[in-house]
């Protein structure tokens, strides 16, 4: 039976998230006075040593990350928050932000002092709005308590394009662009806001940071699974019992989640596949479900771990149609300026319609795996690369639902 384990939710209902004296009754900004103490090398060292790698989605080790920004040579540095959480399903970000954020700010002013920054941004969903006085009161009240100095952090709200959520269409944002991707190399850890080495991690990634330091890599690493170790937050949507979030250490089988922490599919209906990271994750079948939640063994079976966002559909949904719905979005959030984006999301979303509505064949088929395949090596960011999978799993889990459509 799995357990949950709180780590970057450890707060969570226990303190009141606009009173930093609850935090700091819980041992918060224990952990940056202890950072401080060390030298930036070995600090980040730690952190490498945890094997924390990225709760964005894309799973880079953090330390490594850190270690390319602190290593560069510059008269300014920056920390970015990436806050976007766009993704539909996904709202573990907004869980950390609202119920404790002084974790997420003690993560990253811990990162300012290993790398060298003093200017930070917290690059927040739009459709957060209410979020933006809960950031800035925790931030007002560190800086007032004389806990983060030397490190000022401005909260920059998103404005609802899902691809700000991609590092570099988010720096170009808050450069006061039009939110685009920019191509890497060079990453943002040498060459990122401003031309300058900027970090940026997930909400999830920041708040990790403060336990890390506080009970020591060789902790960390020794939970769940080794590749990938700590814990994963969860959100719970779609035909599933428990509607809900919860933390779990990443040697958790994709079943459990499903059927112990979400209680299974609602009423005597079967499970029918269930996406994972959101909406551009792989759709699974129950044949696959055995599979631990880590970063690699997700990869290994062809999906993608994303942001943990988790969607359930029972038997008696449409997974075509719902595959539809989803080519639709990412025809609508492409930022057009790559072609194999611009024009593959559009193809895709027009041979999906026309499959979904009884006038496709295999041939449709054929040219959506084709077309998928070249989106997923070609496109210039990690929207246009994701795309596709939705599409290319369902065909390859649930080919038969297709081919009952054809005329
Ligand atoms: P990526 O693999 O290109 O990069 C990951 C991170 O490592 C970035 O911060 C990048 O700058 C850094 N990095 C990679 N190679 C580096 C190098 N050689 N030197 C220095 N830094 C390096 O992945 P990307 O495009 O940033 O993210 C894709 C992921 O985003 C997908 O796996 C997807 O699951 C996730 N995603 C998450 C969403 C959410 O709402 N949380 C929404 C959509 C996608």
């Amino acid at each position: 039976m799995a357990e949950e384990m709180r780590i970057v939710l450890r707060n969570y209902g226990k303190i009141d998230p606009l009173k930093i004296d609850d935090y700091l009754a819980q041992g918060g900004y224990k952990s940056l006075e202890k950072a401080r103490a060390m030298n930036t090398a070995d600090l980040i060292a730690e952190v490498k040593k945890s094997n924390l790698r990225g709760r964005g989605g894309a799973g880079f080790n953090c330390g490594m990350k850190w270690s390319f920004a602190a290593g560069a040579q510059a008269d300014q540095k920056y920390v970015i928050c990436n806050a976007d959480e766009g993704e539909p399903g996904t709202y573990k970000d907004r869980l950390i932000m609202e119920n404790d954020p002084h974790t997420l700010i003690e993560g990253m002013a811990i990162c300012a002092y290993a790398i060298g920054a003093t200017q930070g941004y917290i690059y927040l969903r739009g459709e957060y709005p209410f979020l933006v006085s809960t950031l800035n009161t925790a931030i007002n009240q560190a800086k007032e308590k004389g806990l983060v100095k030397d490190f000022d952090i401005e909260v920059r709200s998103g404005a609802g394009a899902y691809v700000c959520g991609e590092e570099t269409a988010l720096i170009e944002s808050i450069e006061g662009k039009r939110g685009e991707p920019r191509f890497k190399p060079p990453y943002p850890p040498s060459e990122g806001l401003w031309s300058k080495p900027t970090i940026v991690n997930n909400v999830e990634t920041f708040a990790n940071i403060p336990v890390i330091i506080e009970k020591g890599a060789d902790w960390y690493a020794s939970i769940g699974n080794p590749a990938y170790p700590g814990t994963k937050v969860f959100t719970l949507t779609g035909d599933i019992n428990n509607r809900t979030f919860f933390e779990v250490p990443t040697n958790t089988t994709i079943r459990e989640i499903v059927f112990q922490f979400g209680g299974g599919v609602p009423g005597d209906k079967k499970f029918k596949a269930v996406q994972i990271g959101g909406t551009s994750g792989a759709f699974i079948p129950d044949a696959l479900l055995d599979t631990p939640v880590a970063f690699d063994s997700m990869s290994a079976i062809g999906a993608t771990l994303g942001s943990g966002a988790t969607f359930v559909i029972d038997e008696s949904r449409d997974i075509v149609d719902v595959a539809t719905r989803i080519a639709g979005f990412f025809e609508h959030e492409s930022c057009g300026k790559c072609a194999p984006c611009r024009e593959g999301t559009a193809r895709t979303a027009e041979l999906m319609e026309k499959i979904n509505e009884g006038r496709g064949s295999n041939k449709d088929v054929a040219l959506l795996e084709k077309l998928g395949t070249v989106m997923s090596y070609s496109c210039l960011c990690g929207l246009g690369q994701a795309a596709p999978a939705p599409v290319l799993t369902t065909i390859k889990h649930f080919k038969a639902d297709y081919e009952a459509k054809f005329v």
